[in-house]
């Protein structure tokens, strides 16, 4: 902390989460949603207690070891949408797909395409193919946050981490995306653990837990 002080935001806190679960995650601003994420998601280390994937310790990788777990097991779409701001819509969602090494991927019906088709077919479920090469600051914060899903659809993780991923939507697109989240849950099994304050998207949870003075309790 700036001044030296030190704020414990999450405390005595145990979550388990099941392969194809969807769980949401609900609390007030502060509450530390986005640093229990961050923690799940192996971006940050706890000063106390463990985070295990599979039978992965997270405290026994180091930084490179949790990035190559990350890329190729989890999917992101973060509050403030984290796209880089140099690459436009198409090659946001390319750059991932390129880092993973594959020449190919898979369109909904198993059809190999190509990572360069993919990016543009997963800017398409999100409504954005006539902004394929805008930049992110030529995009409303919607649009990038839909670049953001499509991003993290694009690699087809096994676990998503999504902040808020309906926050910056209108309705009729909010409903579009929670309609692809509950498809990529369907589809792919893909576990999705979602922070939300939208009533609509928290119905789509399979289990919703609190978190509040550093817990979590059932709702
Ligand atoms: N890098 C940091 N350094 C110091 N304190 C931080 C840092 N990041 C977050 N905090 C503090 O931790 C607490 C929890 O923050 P967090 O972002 O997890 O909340 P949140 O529940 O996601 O809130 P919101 O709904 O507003 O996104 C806040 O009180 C915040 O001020
Ligand atoms: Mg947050």
């Amino acid at each position: 902390m700036p001044n030296g002080e030190t704020l414990t935001i999450l405390q005595d806190l145990s979550l388990e989460i099941e392969s194809g679960q969807i769980l949401g995650i609900l609390g007030v601003s502060g509450s530390g949603k986005s640093t229990l994420l961050a923690l799940l998601a192996g971006l940050d280390i706890p000063t106390q207690g463990a985070v295990f994937w599979d039978n992965t310790n997270l405290n026994n990788l180091d930084e490179d070891g949790r990035a190559h777990l990350r890329l190729h097991k989890a999917g992101f779409v973060f509050q403030s949408f984290e796209l880089l701001p140099a690459y436009t819509a198409y090659e946001n969602v390319l750059l991932p797909l390129e880092l993973l090494d594959e020449k190919s991927s898979r369109d909904a019906t198993g059809t190999s395409i190509t990572i360069e088709e993919k990016a543009i077919q997963c800017l398409r479920e999100v409504g954005l193919e006539k902004r394929l090469h805008h930049y992110p600051n030529q995009l409303s914060g919607g649009e990038q946050q839909r670049v953001a899903i499509a991003r993290a659809f694009a690699l087809e993780p096994k676990v998503l981490f999504a902040d808020e991923p309906t926050g910056n939507l209108d309705e009729k697109t909010g409903t579009h995306v929670i309609e692809l989240l509950n498809n990529l849950n369907k589809m792919h099994k893909t576990t999705l653990i979602c922070v939300t304050h939208d009533p609509a998207l928290s119905r789509m949870c399979q289990k919703v837990l609190h978190l509040s003075g550093g817990q979590l309790s059932s709702t």
